[in-house]
């Protein structure tokens, strides 16, 4: 920090790697594009996104989402071979061309590591559940239930019910922390901890620029096995998870600190690749120190995700103090990853409204921060209900359970049938196509420079000609009416004054500078003065290029 209240980039900016100015596509690999006329997405279709990404859209890495060998029950994060491509995907040869493909045009490609869990088909698995004596037995957590009891503790799953599951062969329990097919490794095995690491060196090897770590808060759980204790705050509604996992503050099944032991040894693992590969951690929406504690010294993830961005009410007080607090906690040197949506929650559009949707897209482009894009927001798209007889995703089949397919939908590329995501002859898409895409569709948005996706292209061509949207610091800007979320992004002379209107009523921001708009989120702006007031229009976000004064507090590095 260099004043109250302004935050700068770090003292190396000259240095910066690749990864801060990097703007992060998620593709959620069965929906984004059919390559091979199964009706499933995969890794020939991404490649066949390529030029879009890179050059329609512009974005500079993507994350592919896990292609390994699975049975799929969980979209690719029940793995049975780690080292192996899903054949409904492609084989080892298609990620090779994948990455040729992707540095050719320039973008840099994230691929999923899944540590926490296997598929119950992983031979690690079948091996541990073979005999209680099997060398690779203790490769997972098994436990018998409490004297007295019916289970070893009262842990729930994020997929309902509870995390043990009873193995009649063996006759012990086993963890499972998402869907019985899932079962938790054991980290505190070294075993597992080696063979895990190997993982690691396989993809790099290859060529991949880095990772995204699933679920990292979760690889130590308490060893003691102590129950957790109810929530007292109900139901998450910015997530997609059942409400047996709600029911509990999950305070022993997850975050004990001995995983910050593991991210040391997985990043010792990255490091020692040349060309600054990255890691990225999901872990869970969790108190600021918490969250902080990740970076390590510099030592843990590169990139752990600041979730609480996407669990904060859309509303300028709750979300200027998130940021604020984002920025404090940030560690000396340490960068953000933000997004505002994934394959697990309710889509932007659908949270927040298609016009907020267009303020939220400005809100995260202009953000200190590595923005990660989530397929379809770029176009708008709202989740939409999945009969269950074509549901996919299993843990929409356990008792109660919470489906996360309405927001996985396939990628609507054109109005031609099957909406160009797959051949208009394929029978059976992997999920039913998106129901507005005869209008509301790639081709369509990239002929309307007011569509959505013209939006984002604008917002990413702004933020990546622009050093201070990419690396400046951050300034909350006051005073603004209470409807208004408003800061500057600075860095050398250039001032970018951002002002998000989030209420569907007209507002007004008083200035002390002059500017240029450089870009507004719903009518052309672009190129209109600035005097003593900016006019925002109901649902608009708008960035103000303001002049330099003489007299100016100098807020950047
Ligand atoms: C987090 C992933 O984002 C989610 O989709 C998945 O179900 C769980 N981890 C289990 O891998």
């Amino acid at each position: 920090m260099t004043s109250a209240g302004t935050h700068s980039p770090p003292a190396a900016a000259t240095a910066r790697p690749w990864w801060q100015d990097m703007v992060l596509y998620e593709v959620h690999l069965p929906s984004l594009r059919d390559g091979d006329g199964d009706g499933i997405g995969d890794l020939h279709g991404l490649i066949e996104s390529l030029d879009y990404l890179a050059h329609d859209l512009g974005v500079t890495a993507l994350w592919t989402g896990p292609f390994f060998r699975s049975p799929l029950l969980d979209q690719g994060f029940d793995i049975a071979d780690h080292c192996d491509v899903e054949p409904r995907f492609g084989d080892l040869a298609t990620v090779d061309r994948l990455l040729a493909e992707a540095r050719a045009r320039g973008l840099r490609v994230i691929v999923d590591y899944v540590p926490n869990h296997t598929s119950d088909q992983h031979p690690w698995f079948q091996a541990s559940r073979s005999s209680r004596e099997d060398p690779k037995r203790d490769w997972y957590v098994w436990a018998d239930a409490r004297p007295g009891a019916e289970l070893p503790n009262n842990w729930t799953s994020e997929a309902g019910g509870s995390v043990w599951e009873y193995d009649e062969p063996t006759g012990q329990f086993y963890l499972h922390s998402h869907l019985s097919e899932q079962p938790d490794l054991n980290w505190r095995h070294p075993g597992v901890r080696a063979a895990m690491l190997d993982v690691l060196r396989f993809w790099l090897d290859r060529g991949v620029d880095g990772f995204r770590i699933d679920v990292a808060h979760m690889l130590m759980k308490d060893p003691e096995l102590r129950d957790n204790p109810p929530n007292p705050h109900g139901r998450n509604v910015y997530d997609l998870q059942h409400p047996d996992f709600d029911a509990q503050l999950h305070v022993n099944d997850r975050m004990h600190p001995d995983l910050h032991g593991v991210l040391r040894d997985m990043r010792r693992v990255v490091d020692a690749y040349p060309g600054d590969r990255v890691t990225i951690g999901e872990i869970e929406s969790m108190g600021w120190t918490d969250w902080a504690a990740y970076f390590g010294a510099a030592d843990e993830l590169h990139l752990p995700f600041a979730f609480k961005l996407i669990e904060t009410a859309w509303e300028a007080t709750a979300l200027r103090a998130t940021v604020a607090e984002l920025e404090a906690a940030l560690p000396d040197g340490a960068w953000p990853i933000l997004a505002l949506g994934n394959h697990d929650r309710p889509r932007l559009a659908t949270r927040l409204g298609r016009a907020q949707a267009r303020v939220a897209a400005m809100l995260l482009l202009t953000l200190r921060g590595t923005p990660t894009l989530f397929y379809g927001d770029e176009l708008g798209l709202v989740d939409q209900p999945v009969p269950l007889a074509a549901q996919r995703d299993a843990f929409g089949f356990t008792p109660g359970g919470v489906s996360r397919d309405p927001t996985r939908m396939p990628m609507p590329w054109s109005d031609a049938p099957n909406s160009g995501f797959a051949a208009p002859d394929v029978a059976e898409l992997w999920l039913p196509v998106c129901r507005e895409y005869a209008t509301r569709n790639v081709a369509a948005q990239l002929a309307q420079p007011g569509s959505e996706l013209g939006l984002y292209r604008s917002l990413l061509r702004l933020r990546v000609g622009s050093p201070a949207l990419r690396a400046g610091s951050w300034t909350p800007y006051e005073p603004v009416p209470p409807e208004v979320l408003a800061y500057v992004r600075a860095a050398g002379d250039e001032r970018k004054l951002v002002a998000l209107n989030l209420t569907d009523r007209p507002s007004r921001v008083a200035l002390g500078t002059a500017g240029t708009i450089a870009l507004a989120t719903g009518a052309d702006r672009t190129g209109e003065p600035v005097r003593d007031a900016l006019v925002l229009a109901p649902d608009e976000g708008v960035i103000v290029d303001l002049e330099r004064r003489d007299d100016q507090e100098e807020t950047s590095r």
